[in-house]
């Protein structure tokens, strides 16, 4: 079992499962939280995640295939995807023409009232010509003019941070993608808001 990643809220290994390159993903216990709601946490960011790389994937956007979840032992079986995450493609190549392409997947998304809840170019991984989107935990379904907004502020200030030498040129062309769904207007007009309130906080 060869370890991917042990970050502060699961531990990523990379397994055979039935023959299938697979990753397992863990949600480890976190001490300072009291147990009892420490579990449901946990157990309902794995069955959220499972649920939503699925529901991700019947809208047409590339998400793992969810081999097995177990919600006791708060892991989830997924389809390994090779390829390069979207943040170090962008870093070593500058090509912000990608976040077009991203912004078309992000609107599929919202249109099928998926809100992904983490955006950061760390949870897309591009494989080969393919776009996968990962890490679905902190998703929800909703319908919500709000939650969607939400998504993209999130996604711009983590972008912004981590890609500051494309980040006007990468954003301008995720806004030209994600217009093609028939409510970003209002979208962007909420995406303000959000952003005008939050400076005010
Ligand atoms: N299905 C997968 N295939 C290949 N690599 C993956 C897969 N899922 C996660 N990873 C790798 O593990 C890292 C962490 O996974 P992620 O689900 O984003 O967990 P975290 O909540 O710790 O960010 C990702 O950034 C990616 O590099
Ligand atoms: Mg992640």
């Amino acid at each position: 079992m060869e370890l991917i990643k042990k970050g502060a809220e699961a531990e990523l290994y990379k397994i055979m499962y039935k023959n299938r390159p697979a990753v397992l993903k863990r949600r480890i216990p976190k001490r300072y939280r009291v147990p009892e709601l420490d579990e449901h946490i946990r157990k309902t960011r794995t069955r959220r995640e499972a649920r939503l790389l699925e529901r991700a994937r019947r809208s047409g956007v590339l998400a793992p295939e969810v081999y097995h979840v177990d919600d006791k032992k708060m892991e989830i079986v997924m389809e390994y995807v090779s390829g390069e995450r979207a943040k170090e493609y962008l870093l070593r190549t500058g090509d912000a023409g990608l976040m077009r392409k991203i912004g078309e997947l992000i609107a599929i998304l919202h249109e099928n009232n998926i809100v992904h809840g983490d955006l950061t170019t760390s949870n897309i991984i591009l494989s080969g010509k393919d776009i996968y989107f990962i890490d679905f935990g902190l998703g929800s379904v909703s319908t919500s003019i709000e939650d969607k907004a939400v998504d993209l502020v999130c996604f711009e200030k983590s972008f912004i941070a981590t890609h500051s030498d494309i980040a006007e040129e990468g954003w301008n062309a995720l806004v030209d993608g994600y217009g093609r769904y028939s409510e970003a207007p209002l979208i962007w007009k909420r995406f303000e808001e959000v952003k005008r309130r939050a400076r005010y906080l």
